[in-house]
C-alpha cells in the first residue's frame, strides 16, 4: 500500500513538473500580460472579459484575473449576448474577431479592444482597419511585448495615427478620444420647430444660428468636445421640406451623426439610432375652453321641473289649510278653491294681500308659513338670475372621446398621426388631416373650432402666450392624447463612437437645470424671433351684454300672465259678480 502511494506521489510530481516545462515557453509574456491586464482594470474598471480566438496566453490569464469570461474561440456568436458596456475585449490576433451576431456587435461598439499582434502588422494598418468598423478604442501588443514593454494604442485626431507607448511609463493606454475631436465636423440637419430649435442671424457676426432646446444642447455639446458643426443642407435639396421624420431616416442611413431634431421615436423598438430620451412629456390635445350658456337659455335653466312641483305641493297643501281653517269643515274644499286661492296666490308670488280682521291663531301661522316661503322663493329665483346673467355657467370640459363625439369642435392632426387618431374611433367627419405646415398655422391663430394635438412641451408656450390674452381660450387635455407617454429623444447615427459623451452631456444639461431654464424662456425666444405674437387673439366677447332678444323667456311668461290677467277681468265684467263669489274665500 506505501508503494502505492510514493509512486502516485512521484507520478503527480512528475505531472507537474511536465506541465511546468510546457507552459515555460513564453513565462514572461505571459507575466507581462497579466501586469497590461491589471493596469487596464485600474484605468477603467472592467467587469467581463471577452477573448476572440485561441492558442495564446489571454485564455489563461483570464482564470488568475477572477473575472467572468467568455471564450470565443470561433470568432463569432450566434447568440445575441447583452454585454455590458464595461467588457474588455481581447483578440488572440488581428482576423480573431469575426463577430457577426448584429445586437451582439452593437452591444460591444464601444468596448475597449486589447489584440495581440503576431506576425508583422503595422499598428497604422490595424488602427486604420478598426477606424472604418467605427472602432476607436484599440490597443494592440507585438509578441516581443515581454522585451520591450510597448503597447500600441490608436488615436484618431492627431497625424499619427496611433500612439507608441512604454508600459513602464505609466502613461494612459485608452484615452476619451471624443472629449477633443480638434474641430472635427458633427453631421447634422436642423429642422426648424418653435420652441425647439429656431434659425437666427447673428446680429453682429452674421453667422447662421440656431436656438431652442434642441438645439442648445447640440450646440453646448459642438463646444464642449470642440467640435465643429457640419449642416447637411444639400440632404434637402430634393423633396418637401424635411421633417423629423426625415432626419430620423437619415441618421438611420449614416448620412447624418446626430439630427438637431426629435426623433420619430414612437414607431422605435429600439434605442439603436435614437439617444436616451432626452425629455419626457405627452402629446394630447389642447381643447377650446367650454362654451358660456346663452344669455337667453339662463331664465329656462333655472326653472327646473322638480323644483316647480315641490312648490306647487307646497302651495296646495298650504292653500287647503287655509280653506279649512277659516270655514272649519272640508266642504268647501274643491278643485277650483284650492288652486285658484285668491290669498295663496298672491302670498306665493309675493304680492300684498288682505289680512283677515278677526284671525285665529292658527290662520296667522299659516300667514306667517306662506309670508316666509313666498320670500324664499322670490329670493331665490331671483339670485339665480341676476348671478347667471352676471356670470353664466360654463359647460363641464370635455373627459373623453365620447365628450368630443358630442360638441361641435372638429379634430385637426397632422399626416402622421392620421393612423392613430382613426384608431381612437371618432367619426371622419370629425377629424381634419392636415399638412404638418398647415396646421402649425392652424393651431397658432387659437382658431376656437377646433381642437389640436401638441405636446406637453409646446403646451407650454401657448399657455404663455393665451397668459396675455383678454382670457384663455383653450386648456390642454391631459385625457384625450394621441400619446400618452411621449419621449423626445435625438436622432443618431448607428455606430456613433462618441455616443456615451453625447449622453453624458445631455443628463448634465438637464441635471443643471439648462434645460428648464430653455423651456421656461422658450415663448420670450419665439416673441423675439418672430414665431410668436404678442397680438391679442382672443375674439372680442360676443355675449358682454343683454339684449332685449336675451329675454325671450321672460316677457314670453310676462304677457301670458298679462294676458290672463285681462282674460279674468273682461270675464269678471261680463258674468255675474255671484258666479266669482265662491273663489273668494275669505270675507
Ligand atoms: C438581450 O436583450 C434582449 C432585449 O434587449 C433580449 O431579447 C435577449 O434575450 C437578451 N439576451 C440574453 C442572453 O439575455
Ligand atoms: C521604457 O522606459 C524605460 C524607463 O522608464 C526605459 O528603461 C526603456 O528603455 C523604455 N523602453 C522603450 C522601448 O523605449
Ligand atoms: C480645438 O480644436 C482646434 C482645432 O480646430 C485646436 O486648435 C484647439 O487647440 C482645440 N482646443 C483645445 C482646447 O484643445
Ligand atoms: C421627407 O419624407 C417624405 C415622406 O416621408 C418625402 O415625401 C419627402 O420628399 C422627404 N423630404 C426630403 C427632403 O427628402
Ligand atoms: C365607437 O363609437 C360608437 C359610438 O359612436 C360606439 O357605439 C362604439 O361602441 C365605439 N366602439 C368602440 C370600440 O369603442
Ligand atoms: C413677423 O412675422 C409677420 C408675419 O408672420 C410679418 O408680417 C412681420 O413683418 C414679421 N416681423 C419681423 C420683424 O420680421
Amino acid at each position: 500500500m506505501a508503494w502505492f502511494i510514493i509512486i502516485l506521489l512521484w507520478l503527480g510530481n512528475s505531472r507537474a513538473q511536465f506541465v511546468d516545462i510546457t507552459s515555460q515557453t513564453e513565462p514572461d509574456l505571459e507575466e507581462r500580460l497579466f501586469g497590461l491586464l491589471l493596469r487596464l482594470k485600474t484605468e477603467k474598471i472592467y467587469d467581463t472579459l471577452l477573448i476572440y480566438g485561441r492558442d495564446c496566453a489571454f485564455p489563461s490569464l483570464a482564470s488568475r484575473l477572477q473575472v467572468p469570461t467568455v471564450l470565443v474561440s470561433s470568432g463569432s456568436t450566434n447568440f445575441e449576448w447583452n454585454f455590458s458596456s464595461l467588457t474588455l475585449i481581447l483578440s488572440c490576433d488581428i482576423q480573431a474577431e469575426r463577430e457577426e451576431n448584429y445586437r451582439t456587435l452593437m452591444k460591444l461598439h464601444l468596448a475597449r479592444r486589447l489584440i495581440l499582434l503576431r506576425g508583422d502588422f503595422q499598428p497604422e494598418s490595424v488602427c486604420d482597419f478598426y477606424s472604418k468598423k467605427d472602432q476607436y478604442n484599440i490597443a494592440m501588443v507585438k509578441e516581443n511585448f515581454d522585451q520591450f514593454g510597448v503597447v500600441y494604442s490608436c488615436r484618431l485626431f492627431q497625424d499619427q495615427n496611433y500612439e507608441k507607448i512604454n508600459f513602464s511609463e505609466g502613461k494612459p493606454i485608452f484615452i476619451e478620444q471624443f472629449r477633443n475631436m480638434h474641430g472635427a465636423p458633427i453631421r447634422t440637419f436642423p429642422v426648424v420647430k418653435p420652441p425647439q430649435c429656431m434659425f437666427y442671424r447673428d446680429a453682429t457676426t452674421g453667422e447662421e444660428r440656431y436656438i431652442g432646446f434642441v438645439a442648445n444642447l447640440l450646440n453646448n455639446f459642438v463646444t464642449k468636445v470642440n467640435a465643429t458643426l457640419s449642416m447637411q443642407m444639400e440632404l434637402a435639396k430634393n423633396g418637401a421640406e424635411p421633417s423629423f421624420v426625415n432626419v430620423t431616416n437619415w441618421a438611420a442611413e449614416d448620412l447624418l451623426d446626430i439630427g438637431m431634431s426629435e426623433a420619430l421615436s414612437s414607431r422605435m423598438s429600439n434605442f439603436d439610432t435614437i439617444s436616451y430620451p432626452y425629455l419626457m412629456s405627452s402629446y394630447c390635445f389642447m381643447i377650446p375652453v367650454p362654451d358660456k350658456m346663452p344669455f337667453s337659455e339662463i331664465y329656462m335653466a333655472i326653472v327646473s321641473p322638480p323644483v316647480l312641483i315641490v312648490l306647487f305641493i307646497i302651495f296646495c297643501i298650504i292653500s287647503v289649510m287655509l280653506i279649512y281653517i277659516q270655514k272649519k269643515s272640508w266642504r268647501a274644499l274643491s278643485v277650483t278653491s284650492v288652486l285658484m286661492n285668491d290669498i295663496c296666490l298672491r302670498g306665493f308670488l309675493a304680492q300684498p294681500f288682505p289680512f283677515p280682521r278677526h284671525s285665529s291663531r292658527k290662520l296667522k301661522l299659516i300667514f306667517m308659513i306662506l309670508g316666509f316661503s313666498s320670500v324664499i322663493t322670490t329670493t331665490m329665483y331671483l339670485a339665480y338670475l341676476q348671478t347667471f346673467l352676471w356670470a353664466p355657467p360654463v359647460d363641464p370640459p370635455m373627459t373623453s372621446l365620447a365628450d368630443l363625439r358630442k360638441s361641435r369642435y372638429k379634430m385637426a392632426i397632422s399626416i402622421y398621426d392620421a393612423d392613430v387618431v382613426n384608431s381612437l374611433n371618432v367619426s371622419k367627419e370629425q377629424v381634419v388631416v392636415l399638412g404638418l405646415t398647415k396646421l402649425r398655422h392652424l393651431r397658432g391663430t387659437f382658431n376656437d373650432n377646433y381642437i389640436y394635438p401638441v405636446t406637453g412641451l409646446r403646451w407650454i408656450t401657448f399657455n404663455m402666450q393665451q397668459n396675455i390674452f383678454a382670457y384663455p381660450l383653450f386648456y390642454y387635455s391631459e385625457t384625450i392624447c394621441v400619446n400618452y407617454f411621449d419621449i423626445l429623444s435625438f436622432p443618431l447615427r448607428r455606430h456613433l463612437p462618441y455616443r456615451d459623451l453625447f449622453e453624458e452631456h445631455m443628463l448634465r444639461q438637464k441635471e443643471f437645470g439648462l434645460t428648464k431654464l430653455w423651456l421656461d424662456r422658450s415663448f420670450w425666444v419665439m416673441l423675439r424671433l418672430n414665431h410668436s405674437t404678442r397680438e391679442d387673439l382672443s375674439p372680442p366677447l360676443r355675449d358682454d351684454y343683454i339684449e332685449v332678444d336675451n329675454l325671450y323667456w321672460v316677457l314670453c311668461l310676462y304677457f301670458a300672465g298679462l294676458g290672463l290677467g285681462c282674460t279674468c277681468f273682461i270675464l269678471e265684467l261680463i258674468t255675474p259678480l255671484t258666479r266669482w263669489g265662491r273663489f273668494r274665500v275669505l270675507q
